[in-house]
């Protein structure tokens, strides 16, 4: 039985990229990157179990981060592909550790092969785990913290409906741990030995979206070259997660609500009918029922989909668990980078009461920073507060970097003033209202930023939670 394992692509040619991802998709949870450089960051978020790695790759080259992963002893199985045929490459890479090896321009059956032999390994380690688990842990959702009232109610909840096939809803701001409970729900459920996919559907373009869903025939479209399996027949006996299921398309709920109502659907192009057992887990940032009011969001699916719904609280809602988290990353961390940072008393009460805008997830990259960053064993309030800072800004740099700017044109060209004025606002509201975050994060001093906030007519208006 082949379980469900995440396979990370790093390779420069998008045509290998693609053919790679279109062979292991269906047995495999696959995603892809082009630079070496973003690869062990990769590694380090997301849990892959195995990375398919080209030696050549720009910014970082192969050999470079096979030997980190040695170094680190990652738990990540790779194996590498190269266009030379060279003995000597080949032993390096297996002497760091590569579980093996294959040339450019390779053959899939035996790229498949090598996968099913991987796939085998690491079902055999579960095994071994999981066993390893019955004895020492009695409980559910070890592996998910929270002793707040908050998090024990959403435990309480999750028991009684984990093994049936309700559809969930998870809300909550983001970095709040709504995947990490889908996860958990998943793996925790009488589901667990079948596939757990997930899909954002806030990254991958609508028209993408249905064949992504519910898979294609061959000559379906132009470019549907052969067929596709659909995330919901891969999971038709495990769970489906929908991330940011508002930035569905109506026309896409149409579909999904079809497939919720009837358990069955047609490939595109295709006429046979598929019946499936999908549970579905959707997740959401924003206020549903704010989008059912407003006609975006269409009120059937939403009850279709709030069958069971787990509201998850802002971090700061949850101080209790906060202490939980900080020595839970900073095991994590510095097991990972071989390090013995703590953090002392004054630090870690100033952490408990911050009010992390970013909730859980930028505690973690907070915890991350000290711990790479820590020059002694014991970090103080300083160096907590200089980490917070500088993580604030970043996390405003990238959310900004991350959004489409769709601004209000009404069909026309706005002027640069328009647009200075509608992206000021913007950024002023990801960095709560903060004068001096937002003049830092725009690169202006704040004598200009208050010169604009006139010019343009801007309020600030005060919120509770402008604290940087
Ligand atoms: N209860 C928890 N226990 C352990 N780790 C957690 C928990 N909640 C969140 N995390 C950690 O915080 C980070 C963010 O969690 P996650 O990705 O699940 O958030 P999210 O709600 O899906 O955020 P977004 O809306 O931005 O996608 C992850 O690295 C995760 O490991
Ligand atoms: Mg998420």
């Amino acid at each position: 039985m082949i379980g469900d394992y995440r396979v990370l692509i790093a390779d420069d040619e998008p045509g290998v990229r693609q053919l790679l991802t279109e062979v292991l998709e269906s047995t495999f949870n696959v995603e892809s990157v082009e630079r070496g450089d973003i690869v062990l960051n990769k590694i380090h978020e997301g849990q892959y179990d195995i990375l398919i790695l080209d030696l050549e790759l720009p910014g970082l080259n192969g050999i470079e981060i096979l030997k980190t992963i040695h170094e680190k002893k990652m738990k990540i199985t790779v194996v590498v592909v190269t266009a030379s045929n060279n003995i000597e490459t080949a032993i390096t890479t297996m002497k760091l550790g590569a579980y093996d090896y294959i040339v450019k321009p390779f053959d899939t059956e035996k790229l498949l092969v090598i996968m099913k032999n991987i796939a085998e390994k690491l079902d055999l380690e579960r095994e071994v785990d999981t066993l390893r688990e019955q004895v020492g842990e009695k409980y559910r959702f070890s592996n998910v913290i929270g002793k707040s009232p908050a998090m024990q109610r959403i435990f309480a909840t999750l028991e009684r409906v984990i093994d049936t096939d309700s559809t969930i809803l998870i809300s909550g701001e983001s970095g709040t741990g709504k995947e990490v409970i889908a996860r958990a729900i998943h793996y925790n459920s009488n589901r667990r030995q079948y596939p757990f996919r997930s899909i954002d559907c806030s990254t991958i373009p609508q028209d993408l979206i249905g064949s992504e869903l519910f898979g294609h025939e061959k000559g379906a479209f132009t470019g549907a070259v052969s067929r596709k399996i659909g995330k919901f027949e891969v999971t038709s006996k495990g769970t489906l997660f929908l991330d940011e299921i508002s930035n569905l398309s109506i026309d896409m709920q149409a579909k999904l609500l079809r497939v919720l109502q009837e358990k069955e659907f047609e490939r595109i192009g295709g006429n046979q009918i598929i019946k499936v057992n999908t549970r579905i887990i959707a997740a959401t940032n924003k206020d549903l029922r704010e989008l059912v009011r407003q006609s975006r969001f269409r009120e059937d699916l939403y009850y279709r989909l709030n069958v069971v719904p787990i509201y998850l609280p802002r971090l700061r809602d949850r101080k209790e668990d906060i202490p939980l988290f900080i020595d839970h990353f900073l095991k994590k961390y510095n097991a990972e980078y071989g390090r013995q940072v703590s953090i002392d008393i004054k630090a870690r009460i100033y952490l408990t009461n911050y009010n992390w805008p970013g909730n859980v997830r930028q505690l973690e990259n907070v915890i991350k920073r000290l711990v790479l960053l820590s020059s002694g064993k014991v970090a103080d309030l300083e160096q907590v507060k200089m980490i917070l800072e500088f993580e604030g800004e970043h996390r405003i740099a990238t959310n900004i970097a991350s959004q489409e700017f769709n601004f209000p044109s009404e069909g026309r060209i706005l002027s640069l003033e328009e647009m200075e004025k509608a992206y000021l606002e913007r950024v002023l509201e990801d960095c709560n209202y903060n004068i001096s975050l937002t003049a830092k994060v725009l690169k202006i001093s704040r004598k200009t930023m208050h010169n604009k906030l006139k010019k343009y007519g801007i309020l600030i208006r005060k919120t509770t939670n402008a604290s940087y």
